[in-house]
Order: C-alpha cells, then sequence, then structure tokens
C-alpha cells in the first residue's frame, strides 16, 4: 500500500529538517512494506514575496485528497509572522476541521534541558491544544487610531461545540493512557470564557468518572510543569493557553528541537497535519545545524495517524537509541554533527 502525503517543507531550517524527515519516514516504511509517495508543495514566505500569497487560492482543493500533510515550518523575517499564521497555517487548521493540535511531551535520552536526568515515566504527558478557535481570532479591531483614547480590542471565540469536542477528546485520549486530564484554565481573570469552559469541562468530566479530572490555573499549572510534572498526564488547554504550555513543556524536557504535533481532524474526514512545535528558526537557517528530531517524530505521528503502529514505534526507537547513544548529535544538544548527520544516523538505526 502507498501513503499520499503533501509536504510543505516551508521556509527556513523547515526545508532542511523536512529532507532528513522524508529520509528516515522512507526507510521505515520500506522496512514495513509501505510507500509513502510525497508530493511537494512550495507554499511559504519566499513564496508569499514572489507572488503576494502564502498558498494559491485552491490551496486547500489541492491538499484534501491526500492521506496526510507534512509540513516544515513557515515564516521568515521581512514577512510578518501574522502572514504565515493567517495566510497558510490557520487556513488549513480551518479548512480541514484540525481541531486538535496534539503535543506529546516525553523526556528523551540525551537532553540538555531543565529537567535531563529525571526518569522518562516521570514525564511523559500530552497537551490536547484547541486549534480551531478561541483566543486566536480575527474579532476586533483598533479605534480612534492616533488619538489619545486609542485603544484595541481583541475577543476570543468559544463555542459549545468546540469547547465538547476537545474536551471530550482529551477525556477519551485518557482513557488510553494513565486516566488523568488536567484543564488548564484562568477563570478568575477572564471572567466569561473561562468559567465557560469550566462549566463545560465539569459536565464532561462527569460523563468519565473512571477519569482523574482536575483543573489549574494557567500560570500556576505552568510553573508545576517545570517543578512538579509527575502528576500531570493529559492537559487539554484553550488555543493559546496550548500554544504556551506546549513550547514549555518542549522547552522543559527535549528542547524545541525534540517536539512534534499533530493537527488532527478525529473524524478522519480531512487530511490531518503534522509538524514540529518550533518554527523556522531563522537564527540557525541555512547553517545545516537544525536538530530534525522534531520533525521526525511528527512524521511518525503521522504513520501511527495513518494506522502504522509498528513502523511509528520503530522510528521512535531509532530516534531514542541514536540519542542515548549520544555520539551523533546537533549543537543544541551539545554536539557537532549536522542536521543530515544526525538523520542519517536515525535512517541507519531503523536496521
Ligand atoms: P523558532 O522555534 O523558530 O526558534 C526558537 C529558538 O529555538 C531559536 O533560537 C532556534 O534556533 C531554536 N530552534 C528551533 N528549532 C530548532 C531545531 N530544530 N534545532 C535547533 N534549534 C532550534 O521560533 P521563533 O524564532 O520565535 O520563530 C521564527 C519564525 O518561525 C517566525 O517567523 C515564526 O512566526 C515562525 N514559526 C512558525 C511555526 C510554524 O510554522 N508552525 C511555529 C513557530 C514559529
Ligand atoms: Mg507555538
Amino acid at each position: 500500500k502507498d501513503y499520499r502525503i503533501a509536504t510543505i517543507p516551508g521556509d527556513g531550517i523547515g526545508v532542511d529538517v523536512t529532507v532528513e524527515a522524508c529520509k528516515v519516514l522512507d526507510r521505515a516504511a520500506a522496512l514495513h512494506g509501505f510507500g509513502l509517495k510525497w508530493t511537494e508543495f512550495d507554499w511559504s514566505c519566499e513564496r508569499f514575496t514572489e507572488t503576494g500569497a502564502m498558498m494559491p487560492e485552491d490551496g486547500v482543493a489541492q491538499l484534501s485528497a491526500f492521506d496526510g500533510i507534512f509540513l516544515g515550518a513557515v515564516g521568515f523575517p521581512g514577512v510578518a509572522d501574522h502572514v504565515s499564521l493567517w495566510g497558510l497555517l490557520i487556513p488549513l487548521r480551518r479548512a480541514f476541521a484540525q481541531y486538535v493540535n496534539l503535543r506529546p511531551v516525553r523526556l528523551l535520552p540525551g537532553t540538555t534541558s531543565a529537567l535531563a536526568g529525571r526518569s522518562a515515566d516521570e514525564l511523559e504527558m500530552v497537551i490536547v491544544r484547541e486549534n480551531s478557535e478561541g483566543e486566536y481570532s480575527e474579532l476586533g479591531g483598533r479605534h480612534n487610531k492616533g488619538q489619545p483614547g486609542e485603544f484595541v480590542l481583541q475577543e476570543s471565540v468559544f463555542t459549545r461545540v468546540g469547547v465538547e469536542r476537545i474536551i471530550r477528546y482529551a477525556f477519551e485520549l485518557a482513557r488510553t493512557r494513565v486516566g488523568r486530564v488536567c484543564s488548564a484554565t484562568k477563570s478568575n481573570g477572564l471572567i466569561h470564557s473561562m468559567p465557560y469552559w469550566d462549566e463545560i469541562f465539569a459536565e464532561i468530566s462527569a460523563e468519565y468518572p473512571d477519569v482523574h479530572s482536575e483543573q489549574c490555573h494557567v500560570d500556576a499549572l505552568a510553573a508545576r510543569m517545570v517543578q512538579q510534572p509527575e502528576r500531570l498526564d493529559v492537559v487539554v488547554a484553550s488555543n493559546l493557553f496550548g500554544d504556551i504550555l506546549s513550547d514549555l513543556a518542549a522547552a522543559v524536557t527535549g528542547g524545541l528541537g525534540m517536539a512534534p504535533s499533530g493537527n488532527i481532524n478525529p473524524p478522519g474526514e480531512y487530511p490531518s497535519m503534522f509538524e514540529a512545535v518550533h518554527g523556522s528558526a531563522p537564527d540557525i537557517a541555512g547553517q545545516g545545524i537544525a536538530n530534525p528530531v522534531a520533525q521526525v517524530l511528527a512524521g511518525a505521528m503521522m504513520l501511527e495517524h495513518l494506522g502504522e503502529t509498528a513502523c511509528a514505534q520503530a522510528v521512535r526507537d531509532a530516534v531514542e537509541q541514536v540519542l542515548a547513544e549520544g555520539s551523533v548529535a546537533t549543537p543544541d544538544l551539545g554536539g557537532k554533527s549536522t542536521t543530515a548527520e544526525l538523520g542519517d544516523a536515525v535512517a541507519a538505526a531503523l536496521g
């Protein structure tokens, strides 16, 4: 069987890490008796600079028939960040109803981060971020521009359908894991949206008496993630809170270079999209030193989503083997290897 995958390498290190990840995934697939048929799209800030658009007008339609979308990263100096986000990522996430952003967090060997040295079992969690509404909204605007009374309004949108489905997804996921869900909230400060979120969380948790549930203010949760992450497993959060918490969780475990994510359409009606948590890293772009592990692990999430569980596990095992062995490591891991050397090592570790 062949899977048809759309790949959008994007900008900066997105391009470097995607090449390595595709190499690893191709080898893993071949060893497991299936193929990945890649179709590459040059949608990026570079394209924006040349044509005025991140992607063609029928971009969504072009991707809709694929089994999965594999994205590097978009964003580059000189092109405002909201252009790359609202011109590509957000339209795709919304058109394909990828309302779950799944960000598994694991303490990997070879890590130089804050929590390095703890046992990996203590630190195994997954952030379930709402990916289609919430604080990332176009509603609002700037008023009294240039006058002393100038102000902006930025509204959030929390729909019942949107909040229910993300929280339910978190509880279902918890059932397949250790049965714990923590909801990130801030109902003391955000007096409309977060109490509503809390109310729905309470309703749904009543449907899952077998799952331990708790809620935690997002600021306290951020501290807890650093100081006492042991009792966290599934963390469910709104779009903004989930975005921040997942970068934090990535930073304290493996670093941004090792954190994958999936934009999931749970019913499977539309393609899901897999990417690293990190961005295009202009500070190291073009130097061949980006860590490809996050993108490789994003590929493993894609294989898992396609139902190729054994192959996905083989990819994760190969990554861990190379990191534990430690002789091939990019600069962010304290080594001197290149992106391609680390990619080659992981591909070789597949057997
Ligand atoms: P970033 O994640 O690109 O970089 C943050 C820091 O982490 C930099 O010092 C970078 O060198 C380092 N880093 C990131 N990934 C790494 C890797 N694989 N190996 C080694 N070091 C790594 O975030 P930043 O600098 O805030 O954003 C840069 C651009 O990326 C912006 O234009 C932003 O909008 C875009 N971006 C795009 C995302 C996406 O495509 N989904 C997500 C986040 C940011
Ligand atoms: Mg982010």
